[in-house]
């Protein structure tokens, strides 16, 4: 058997392919199949002259979806880099049931109910094709930057982030919840490895419902020894220049059915923006936002702040007060966190946030009780800080937030297989 994206090598050959007929038509004495077998997409052309009078009656019983065995000859269009398969013989698989998905336009609440058969669409193959790419180059990335991965786990007793966005779950007698980041246990994992991620499924009982929020998404934390926060934003701005440059050269086709501005995705070789707080929130007021020094800053917010911007912005020294407990805090100025997130330009906004962790034992238990955290919890974090205690930093990213923000699409609930979102845990 053949797959599609290797047809070119079999020109003027017969090949066996394996199907989908995503579309078809046909006009008296020949049809044409739009063939789609998750590697490509080809046109097969049926005449009644090569198929044998048998065959050729069961042309006809095609419907959308149906699956098929294909043997025909490779040839190529005349004038477009294009190939086509002439066919001499087929079997069909499966003659598919009327698909509830047609090639018209439909409404995005009937797409979601549907997800699991929306997923053949060009643009979602598109969109997870892309996805897999920077998940492969993720690993790649931090692979060749001395990182091992450290799996972290789902089930903790204690909030990694903040408490009000945690999914609780009976764990027998005890109280748990499932992982809102790996962060805390990859910090104990660098004193044995020095640079270490974690990358898997994180969960926010997020009650906003924005383009943005995901309650169950992909996080990749990862953590280093012996940094400060421009070695950690040095390492950030490597690893996505490599992500992005990746589904540049691996996914032409899917960026091109997808319909992104390249242009746009072409600076990530250029260095990212930088700015402060500070000058972050005197650009917002100057561009008619009503944010008040201190405050976080809304998905509007960081909208109206990237929209300009052709490359992503790092975003540094947050207020400490609106960030994470486990955050250092800078030595010259102690009300702002030695953090930064990093925005994805275009109007995407987030899409990492990462900081220098506090690493001495005082400073972290005060700012532990401070948040009205439950210290026994925590004795196990606040021992690293006993034990050999280093200067370290990291960061994490939400892969679905990369994924929206390079296939140039409007909602993440397509950069994910299956959406989890407040409203919707089905299919
Ligand atoms: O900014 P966050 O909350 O940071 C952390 O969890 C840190 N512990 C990470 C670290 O330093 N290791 O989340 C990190 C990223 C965000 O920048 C965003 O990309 C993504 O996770 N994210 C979400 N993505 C989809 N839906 C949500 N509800 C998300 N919340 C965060
Ligand atoms: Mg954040």
């Amino acid at each position: 058997m053949v797959l599609i994206k290797d047809i070119s090598k079999y020109e003027g050959k017969e090949v066996e392919i394996s199907a989908w007929v995503s579309n078809f038509r046909s006009s008296g004495k020949i049809a044409f199949w739009q063939l789609r077998d998750g590697s490509g997409f080809i046109q097969a052309i049926l005449s009644s002259t090569d198929l044998s009078e048998e065959k050729w009656q069961e042309v006809n019983k095609v419907t959308q979806e149906s699956s098929v065995k294909i043997i025909g000859k490779v040839t190529k269009h005349p004038k477009k880099e294009e190939y086509e398969i002439q066919v001499i013989d087929f079997e069909f698989y499966q003659i598919a049931e009327e698909y509830p998905i047609s090639n018209k336009e439909h409404g995005v609440e009937f797409l979601q109910d549907n997800r699991h058969l929306w997923l053949r669409s060009k643009k979602q193959w598109a969109i997870q094709r892309v996805r897999n790419t920077l998940i492969l180059a993720v690993y790649e990335f931090m692979n060749q930057n001395d990182f091992i991965k450290i799996d972290s786990p789902i089930i903790t007793p204690n909030a990694g982030e903040n408490t009000t966005d945690l999914f609780e779950v009976n764990y027998f007698d005890d109280k748990a919840y499932l992982s809102q980041t790996g962060q805390l246990y990859s910090e104990a994992a660098i004193f044995a490895h020095n640079r270490v991620f974690d990358f898997g499924p994180t969960f926010r009982a997020e009650k906003s419902k924005t383009r943005r929020h995901l309650t169950e998404f992909w996080m990749m934390d990862a953590e280093m020894a012996f940094v400060d926060l421009n070695e950690n934003l040095e390492v950030q701005e490597n690893l996505i220049r490599f992500m992005v440059s990746k589904v540049l050269k691996e996914n032409k086709q899917e960026l091109e059915i997808l319909e992104r501005n390249i242009k746009i995705l072409e600076n990530i070789s250029k260095p990212f923006y930088k700015m402060t707080y500070d000058e972050a929130v005197a650009e917002l007021k100057k561009l008619g936002s009503d944010i008040k020094e201190g405050e976080d800053f809304g998905a509007d917010d960081e909208k109206m702040l990237t929209e300009k911007y052709d490359n992503p912005i790092f975003i540094t020294h947050y207020p400490a007060e609106i960030k994470a407990f486990y955050m250092e805090k800078n030595i010259e100025d102690n009300t702002k966190a030695e953090c930064a997130d990093l925005l994805a330009p275009e109007g995407y906004g987030e899409i990492i946030g990462g900081s220098q962790r506090e690493s001495d034992y005082n400073k972290l238990k005060k700012a532990i009780e401070d948040n009205n955290l439950p210290l026994k919890d925590f004795k196990w974090y606040l021992d690293l800080r006993k034990y050999g205690s280093v200067p370290h930093g990291g960061f994490g990213f939400g892969l679905e937030r990369i994924v929206t923000w390079v296939c140039g699409i409007n909602h993440i609930r397509e950069s994910i297989p299956f959406a989890r979102t407040i409203y919707r845990i089905r299919p």
